[in-house]
């Protein structure tokens, strides 16, 4: 698929917001005149090799690693007024219909609300890409990035105990949203609070709902290869 992020929403409007701190964030396309300064992201990232072996530990590996998500994704950047790059994300083709997300926040900048933000805008740009759906891995102890994936409404792929699971998002039922019962559009098992909110101290489900044609990620499924986890080695 060939990525054409020029003719998207988020490359001609911006999104702009106020995240928990107060302070205004900007989530835009990565431009080539920003990309030495996610470099600069990545290199400044502590600790690396802290998510599935990212970023990778040594400069060289790390640099080159930022390179090739530049060729091969579709990058958005959310930029804050004082420090630039606080947050990086990108959609990767898997295939004609499938697109693999990742997502990166700077230590600094993390569980401000910036990481939902960006996620939604990969989201609307995977939509308008065309893709019927965008898939990602996560580390089972990761609870932040789940309780942001799923607040999205991605839904697990795998199923028991293993140290990394795979998620999913279908675009596909969202195309027709605008005339769809909100059910089917929202996916009724995404929908969690964060264990703070919830009553007696533990995560909570809503109610039990009938799903709808939208509940979807049923099933277990092999794990392909994964562009991001098997990055270059640090
Ligand atoms: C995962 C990541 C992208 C999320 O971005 P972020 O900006 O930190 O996330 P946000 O601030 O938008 O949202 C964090 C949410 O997690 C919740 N949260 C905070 N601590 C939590 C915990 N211990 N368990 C579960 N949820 C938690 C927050 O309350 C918030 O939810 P809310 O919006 O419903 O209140 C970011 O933390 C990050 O870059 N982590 C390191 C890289 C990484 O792990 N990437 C994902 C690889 S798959």
């Amino acid at each position: 698929m060939t990525i054409d992020i020029g003719s998207t929403t988020i490359h001609r409007f911006p999104h702009g917001f106020i995240n928990k701190r107060a302070e205004p964030i900007l989530v835009t396309t990565l431009t080539e005149k920003r990309h030495p300064k996610l470099i600069e992201m990545y290199l400044a990232y502590r600790p690396r090799n802290s998510f599935s072996g990212l970023p990778p530990i040594r400069d060289e590996a790390c640099i080159r690693w930022v390179r090739d998500m530049i060729a091969n994704g579709a990058n958005l950047v959310a930029m804050s007024f004082e420090e630039g790059i606080v947050g990086h994300g990108a959609l990767f083709p898997a295939s004609e219909d499938t697109c693999e997300m990742l997502l990166v926040i700077s230590p600094g900048h993390q569980k401000v609300g910036i990481g939902g933000e960006l996620a939604r805008c990969l989201i609307q740009l995977g939509q308008e890409m065309d893709f019927g759906q965008i898939r990602l891995c996560v580390e089972a102890g990761n609870h932040v990035a789940r309780h942001v994936y799923e607040k999205c409404g991605f839904a697990y792929l795998t199923r028991g105990l293993t140290a990394e699971l795979d998620m999913s998002l279908d675009l596909a039922r969202c195309r027709g949203a605008p005339g769809e019962a909100v059910r089917k559009v929202m996916n009724p098992r995404g929908i969690a609070q964060h264990p703070r909110d919830a009553p007696q101290g533990r995560p909570q489900d809503l109610p039990e709902r009938r799903p709808g044609r939208a509940a979807h990620g049923q099933g277990p499924e092999e794990a392909g290869g994964h562009p991001l986890r098997d990055g270059p080695d640090g």
